[in-house]
């Protein structure tokens, strides 16, 4: 069931567990999201990037074979097709392509222009009933040649975005894209409670989820994050199962090259990540 993030989000802040957002790259990203969400009765965000958006040929193209999976494959949880670090414009592709959520990135602009583009954001996701995530604070690391250094966000200009009325509000606590580096500090629970704290009920998003100590995850929950974006650990799970499947030579066996059984190790190990964090966040079963 194609659904904006807003519901999925509010009832996961109410009951104490986050939604997990898992990047799509192709179709055997999405169908063994979308198989492991159903089979696990939880709710779940597909997130797209912008270049994911692109090397998958366009946002219409997205959304058309997501919402053709949703129907073939019988999936009755809860699902958001969700763009992530949007620009304004590419925001309002999403908008026009059937996106059912969007998040708008001015973390890199001056606060004012962030508000400024949030606030007419707000307006139009209002209109076609998306949810719209904003962000305060660089998230660090690199995503799709997106630079950022891991800042902590300032709490007064998280509120400041939080009362224009977006669904939820990523913000940076010192977490990064990719994988951590040895000297990572951790997240800054300090930074995080003080925003909890001026936001209120509102949805919290952590990003780079990829890494994170599992303590750390639940002590995130705990302090207001309802959301959490995951994107390497799937593409390094992939990575590894289809790697040792050609290292062992099962491809130049029998039909091996075909690529259903070429692709089949790597979508296998996408769906136990996936439902390994689903666990760890809590959403199995609150679809
Ligand atoms: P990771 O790639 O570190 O899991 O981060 C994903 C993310 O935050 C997408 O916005």
């Amino acid at each position: 069931m194609l659904v904006s993030a807003k519901e999925m989000l509010q009832k996961a802040k109410a009951g104490h567990y986050a939604v997990g957002q898992f990047n799509i790259n192709n179709l055997e990203w999405t169908k063994a999201i979308l198989q492991t969400a159903q089979e696990n009765n939880s709710p779940v965000i597909l997130g797209v990037s912008e270049g994911a958006g692109k090397y998958m040929c366009g946002y219409k193209t997205v959304v058309g074979m997501v919402k053709g999976m949703l129907e073939e494959m019988g999936i009755t949880v809860p699902v958001a097709i969700h763009l992530d670090h949007g620009s304004y414009d590419a925001c309002l592709k999403c908008v026009e392509a059937g996106f059912s959520s969007i998040m708008y990135d001015g973390s890199h602009s001056p606060i004012e222009e962030n508000v400024k583009n949030t606030k007419e954001l707000v307006k139009i996701c209002a209109e076609k009933g998306m949810s719209l995530e904003a962000e305060v604070g660089a998230i660090g690391g690199e995503e799709d040649g997106v630079i950022g250094a891991g800042e902590c966000a300032d709490p007064k200009e998280c509120k400041a975005i939080a009362d224009l009325g977006v669904d939820m509000l990523a913000a940076g606590i010192g977490n990064i894209h990719g994988k951590y580096p040895a000297n990572w500090q951790g997240l800054s629970f300090e930074t995080l409670d003080a925003i909890q704290q001026l936001t209120g009920e509102l949805p919290l998003v952590l990003h780079g989820g990829t890494g994170i100590p599992d303590d750390m995850v639940k002590k995130a929950i705990s302090l207001g994050v309802a959301k959490i974006n995951v994107n390497t650990e799937c593409q390094l799970s992939f990575a590894e199962a289809t790697r040792k499947y050609i290292e062992e030579g099962k491809d130049q066996q029998g039909k091996g090259y075909d690529p259903r059984k070429l692709l089949l190790p790597g979508f296998e190990a996408i769906k136990e990540t996936v439902k390994t964090k689903m666990e760890l966040f809590g959403s199995i079963g609150k679809a």
